[in-house]
């Protein structure tokens, strides 16, 4: 988790930073990226790998979670590689001068001209179902003849984890992935095509995860689908056993650590090699909540309140469900303070509602503050795992701006969009351009 200070104001700091002066200097809402803690638990990953597992490893950061030039920056500067999931992740990830040979192409309906993007850059694809593998063999003998793309298998592992039905994606009945029952026939299919340089095997069973069995279940299916590869003849010698490690956003959550999850995961894989006679395979594994989580907070500047006697306060912030969707999407919980008011008791009991025209926009039930007034500046904790990511403008407010923090200095790394963006691609047509009647 990250490493907060509360300076002799009794005011929040985060990399050497006052929260309170950033808001100033950067307005709010604000989201703030502990480069500290992003690199610790990129490091803590790949450390792991080394420490655990005696074959290759590679860790790549799920981009989607936090998908930006500095973010794919940071993570490709200890080390990892990158999991994209379209055109557009894939572009940043090159643009942030990732090297295309740690770059993973993900997507259940990826375009040809994703596709075709991807084969260029030469980067590696995760095959997803029929339709795509089909179209690969196409691009690839009718467009760019040289090249051969590496690409990866993804299966439906037919594995339930416990997490929020919208996050899961490893049961059977999911659309991402081969059915394991056609595993046969995709092998014998793959092996037949000189197009294709078919790397390995990939699977991903969700996010949110706090268990370590289903990991180490999903690891031990895999190998067993190697072992099924190489009966076909198939150079397969890549296993990416996909994210999901879990975040601790309040008190009562409980996951594993990065060293726990990886060992166990890098355990179970060596045991059934040995068992299966199997040489080792080159583990990959690609988390994106837990390597950006809690690596970032997002500063408001509290507005309104409205008291309900007997019933509940609300307090009500400068954003809401357009810079963190999740509480109204997953009922996800987040913990929050009081950046000025760090010392002060906490004597309240408030809901914090966002500013969207909409009763649902509440980011927090229940918080527990200290007695705030406008101007105080709210925090909320664990917000760098699909918050900007899945941002919108809904009711036109303009996307925050994100700073990375990192002894004593704040850099822009996203700028708050303004007015003239959000009109930016609007077009009026002509006809329509005499508003009065
Ligand atoms: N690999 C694949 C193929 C994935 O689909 C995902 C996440 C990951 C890796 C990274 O999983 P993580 O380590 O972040 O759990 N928007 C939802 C989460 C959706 C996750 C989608 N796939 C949320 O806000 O909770």
């Amino acid at each position: 988790p990250m490493t907060t200070q509360v300076n002799s104001h009794g005011f929040l700091e985060i990399g050497g930073c006052d929260v309170t002066t950033l808001v100033q200097q950067f307005g709010s809402p604000l989201y703030i990226l502990d480069e500290e803690t992003l690199r610790l638990a990129c490091q803590q990953y790949r450390d792991a790998f080394r420490q655990y597992y005696k074959g290759e490893s590679q860790v790549l950061y799920a981009s989607k979670a936090w998908n930006c030039l500095t973010v794919c920056a940071i993570a490709a500067s200890e080390g990892l590689g990158i999991d994209v999931v379209s055109g557009g992740e894939l572009y940043t990830a090159l643009s942030a001068g990732v090297s295309p040979d740690k770059i993973y192409l993900h997507g259940n309906n990826k375009s040809r001209e994703e596709l075709a993007l991807a084969i260029q850059s030469g980067v590696t694809i995760v095959a997803d179902n029929w339709d795509e593998l089909h179209a690969l063999v196409d691009i690839v003998g009718t467009h760019v003849t040289s090249l051969r793309p590496r690409i990866m298998l993804r299966l439906t592992p037919g594995i339930e984890c416990h997490t929020h039905e919208y996050i899961r994606t490893g049961h059977l009945d999911s659309k991402f992935g081969f059915d394991p029952n056609d595993l046969d026939e995709v092998f014998a299919f793959v092996s037949q095509q000189p197009a294709l340089n078919c790397v390995g095997l990939h699977a991903h069973i969700g996010s949110q995860i706090f268990e370590r069995q289903p990991h180490q279940d999903l690891a031990a299916v895999m190998v067993q689908w190697l072992r099924d590869a190489a009966n076909y003849g198939l150079n397969v010698t890549e296993l990416n056993v996909g994210g999901g490690l879990g975040i601790k956003y309040i008190e009562s959550d409980d996951p594993p650590s990065i060293d726990e999850w990886v060992k166990a995961i890098c355990e179970i894989v060596q045991t059934t090699c040995v068992a299966e006679n199997l040489p080792l395979p080159k583990l990959l594994s690609e988390p994106g909540r837990s390597l950006v989580a809690t690596a970032c907070v997002t500063a408001y500047t509290i507005g309104s309140s409205k008291t309900i006697p007997e019933i509940r306060t609300y307090v009500a912030v400068d954003g809401g469900m357009s810079d963190n969707p999740r509480p109204i999407t997953y009922q996800s919980v987040y913990r929050a303070v009081v950046a000025n008011k760090m010392s002060a008791p906490l004597t309240e009991t408030v809901t914090i509602a966002g500013k969207h025209c909409e009763s649902g926009d509440i980011l927090i039930k229940n918080a527990q503050l200290p007695k705030t007034e406008p101007g105080d500046i709210l925090v909320v904790m664990g917000t760098g795992a699909y918050n900007y990511s899945m941002a919108s403008n809904y009711n036109r407010l303009p996307r925050p701006a994100a700073v990375v923090v990192a002894s004593g200095e704040a850099n822009l790394i996203l700028q708050r969009e303004t007015y003239e963006d959000l009109i930016r691609q609007d077009r009026l047509p002509e006809r329509l351009k005499k508003v009065e009647g």
